[in-house]
């Protein structure tokens, strides 16, 4: 039976060091930092996580600059307002919500953040910097993914990790940075041969696909690592739905060694990182 990584209880200790942090600079004089979220248009979803954000950003004492531009709003418009963004000292982390409306180049907006404003690590410069080993702003998720694995084992050198997914949000990135822990690492996707095989293989799993339950119990070396990253909405009879992840949670918790749940894994860490980023950049701004 797998050790349940509760990521909610460490989420919270990681959002109570950064308000410590944030008290210490405001009690010395110094300017708290700040994090502007810009949401484009009324996706339901979108508006939930942006309310999220800016809640915990408030909670951990920094301030909230929120955003909200109707779905009409031009490209032209957009990167006008992150270019004030930019210039604004006052201003530490830039995070555009996505998706954006159709008519929104999403890469053109994520290359006209300052790379050091960038809390989302999207922009090319961090992706590189990420990439060759340097200093960088890397995305909230994988970033908490990694530091879920590390509360279980902190030293992950030389495991054969296994990435299931390849968005730039959430595989990539995450393949970077087990790599940067001298992990051993395969990055497997929807063409990926075999892939239960290459699965078992794993002292680490990171499920990033987006579909419910595809990763079975018997996919799961005994005692790997198992953090699930999937939040999907099924249907759970009566007309109501409940929220899985992309490992068959109930099978896998059976074999795995350590295993994060859905809800309660992954996804708070999501915001927690995310308020790290926004201090990191606070620092590295020299603020
Ligand atoms: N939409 C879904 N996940 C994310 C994320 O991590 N950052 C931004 N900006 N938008 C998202």
């Amino acid at each position: 039976m797998a050790k349940i990584i509760d990521g909610k209880a460490i989420a919270a200790n990681l959002r109570a060091d950064i308000a410590a942090s944030v008290e210490k600079i405001v009690a010395t004089g110094g300017r708290a930092p700040g994090l502007a979220v810009v949401l484009v248009g009324e996706d339901p979803a979108s508006q939930v996580y942006v309310r999220s954000k800016g809640a915990a950003t408030r909670e951990v004492g920094m301030v909230s600059l929120e955003h909200k531009l109707a779905a009409t709003t031009s490209e032209a418009d957009l990167l006008r307002l992150i270019a004030t963004l930019n210039a604004d000292p006052a201003v530490d982390g830039i995070l555009v919500q996505l998706p954006l409306p159709a008519h929104i180049d999403a890469g053109k907006v994520i290359e006209a953040i300052d790379p050091h404003k960038d809390v989302d690590g999207f922009h090319p410069v961090n992706v590189g910097r990420l990439a060759s080993g340097a200093p960088a702003l890397a995305p909230c998720t994988p970033t908490g993914s990694l530091l879920l694995a590390q509360s279980v084992q902190t030293q992950l050198s030389g495991l054969d990790a296994v990435v299931i997914g390849r968005s730039n949000i959430v595989g990539k990135p995450m393949a970077q940075l087990l790599l940067r822990e001298n992990c051993t690492v395969t990055v497997a996707h929807s063409r990926t041969r075999e892939l239960a095989a290459v699965v078992r293989r794993a002292d680490l799993v990171v499920a990033a696909v987006g579909k419910p339950e595809v990763v079975r119990g018997d996919w799961i070396k005994p005692g790997a690592i198992v953090i699930d990253v999937g939040i999907n909405r099924v249907a759970a009879g009566e007309g109501k739905t409940r929220l899985v992840g992309d490992v068959a949670f109930a099978e896998a918790k059976e074999v795995a060694g350590a295993i994060t749940p859905v809800p309660g894994g992954v996804g708070p860490m999501t915001i927690a990182c995310l308020l790290r980023n926004t201090l990191d950049a606070y620092r590295m701004r020299g603020a």
